[in-house]
């Protein structure tokens, strides 16, 4: 990692203002369903707190739009948070402002404080450099320890930088480490499994691995738009029309690298009851769609990462959720697991696929960024990152 960490700054009896990716999925209930991202968050705070900081965390949940919304505050995280670190989270009801101002200015090294969510201030999307200055205000130090929102140029991710010493955290500073080394100099072969809905979400990502990756393994709703620019008739599979062209033209250039689904499972309906049936790709009648990978694919897919040096996946291989389409999926989480590779697991959805199969353990790294983790894969310097000081 080119940039300061925490471990390269002294933050004894320092105010340190920590930006943490704690935007995680809630039921309706308000329940924390998933709290990875907050888990991941405890060793910056821990650290920061045993070497004399007083800590301000800030973070957004879901997408409020500058608006309060009552249930995307922030009081589960706090209460988790306390769970985790052992230490009670005092929350404030706002992000900024005097309340804000008078809890962050008394804190003493080994107080924890979290505002509420940054996206409640219609200035955190926008950059808006008067919110970062209030945020700056607030504390000696900035710390971005969210990977998972690293590509997003917000106030609270970047533009606070600009009037603090900014410093990564431990969570970003690993992230950085493994997905780096697995594009600049992985163990090889260097086999990456995409999956997922949509070709147009990953075509910079397939771009830039055509030339560093060993095989990429295709998977998911996008590998239709595959086979449809091959030519085959999708029935009611969904496929991207508006990327076909983009997808022929990748097929053209990728040789051997590129692997396709050889079979599939169709569903006359979306949903667990629909009738299903193996196919090969490219005899999908009208009335059926594509919903998961065949058992011929999840062989070669899990041969194919035995013999891996490193692997990354990123989507799943079919429609998880919905349990007969779930086989895919799993059988590539399982041969992660399996695998003595160095294995990657990004995506909200490949994560949760890796929890539920229980074999979370069993792999190397799972990021904690989605977008942000797809948009590094893409070989995009992330602002959240950007800004930070060099070594
Ligand atoms: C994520 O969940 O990928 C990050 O927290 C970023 O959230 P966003 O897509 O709403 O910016």
């Amino acid at each position: 990692m080119t940039k300061k960490t925490i471990l390269d700054v002294s933050v004894e009896n320092k105010r340190v203002l920590v930006r943490c990716d704690f935007n995680v999925p809630l039921d309706d209930a308000g329940e924390i369903t998933d709290d990875l991202r907050i888990r991941a968050a405890v060793p910056t705070i821990q650290y920061l707190l045993e070497h004399g900081a007083a800590v301000i965390l800030c973070s957004h949940l879901g997408r409020p739009k500058g608006k309060i919304v009552e249930s995307l505050r922030l009081d589960p995280v706090a209460a988790r948070l306390s769970e985790q670190l052992g230490v009670t989270v005092k929350k404030v009801n706002e992000v900024v402002g005097e309340a804000a101002a008078a809890a962050a200015l008394s804190m003493r090294p080994g107080d924890v404080l979290l505002l509420e969510n940054t996206r409640f201030e219609p200035g955190d999307e926008k950059n808006d450099p008067d919110l970062s200055r209030k945020l700056a205000a607030l504390a000696d130090l900035y710390v971005n320890d969210a990977f998972g929102a690293a590509h997003r140029a917000h106030a609270s991710t970047a533009g606070v930088a600009a009037f603090l010493p900014a410093v990564s955290g431990l969570l970003m500073g690993r992230e950085i480490e493994v997905l780096g080394k697995a594009l600049e100099a992985p163990e090889r072969p260097l086999v990456v499994i995409l999956g997922g809905a949509k070709i147009s979400d990953k075509i910079g990502v397939i771009e830039n691995l055509l030339t560093k990756a060993d095989r990429i393994l295709i998977g998911g709703g996008m590998a239709n738009t595959f086979f449809a620019a091959r030519g085959y008739e999708m029935g009611d599979s969904l496929v991207e029309q508006d990327a076909i062209s983009t997808a022929a033209d990748l097929l053209a250039r990728a040789g051997s690298i590129l692997v396709l689904p050889e079979d599939v499972v169709l569903a006359d309906a979306f949903s667990a009851q629909a009738n299903a049936k193996v196919s090969l790709p490219d005899k999908v009648e009208p009335g059926w769609r594509i919903l998961d990978i065949g058992p011929k694919t999840a062989e070669l897919y899990e041969r194919l990462i035995a013999g891996a040096g490193t692997v990354i996946w990123n989507g799943p291989m079919g429609v998880f959720e919905l349990e007969p389409f779930a086989k895919g999926t799993f059988a590539v989480a399982r041969a992660l697991a399996a695998s003595h590779a160095m294995t990657i697991v990004g995506g909200g959805d490949s994560a949760a696929a890796v929890q539920e199969s229980g074999v979370a353990d069993s792999i190397g790294h799972i990021s904690t960024g989605g977008g942000a983790s797809l948009e590094f894969l893409e070989g995009i310097e992330l602002p959240g990152v950007a800004v930070l000081e060099d070594k």
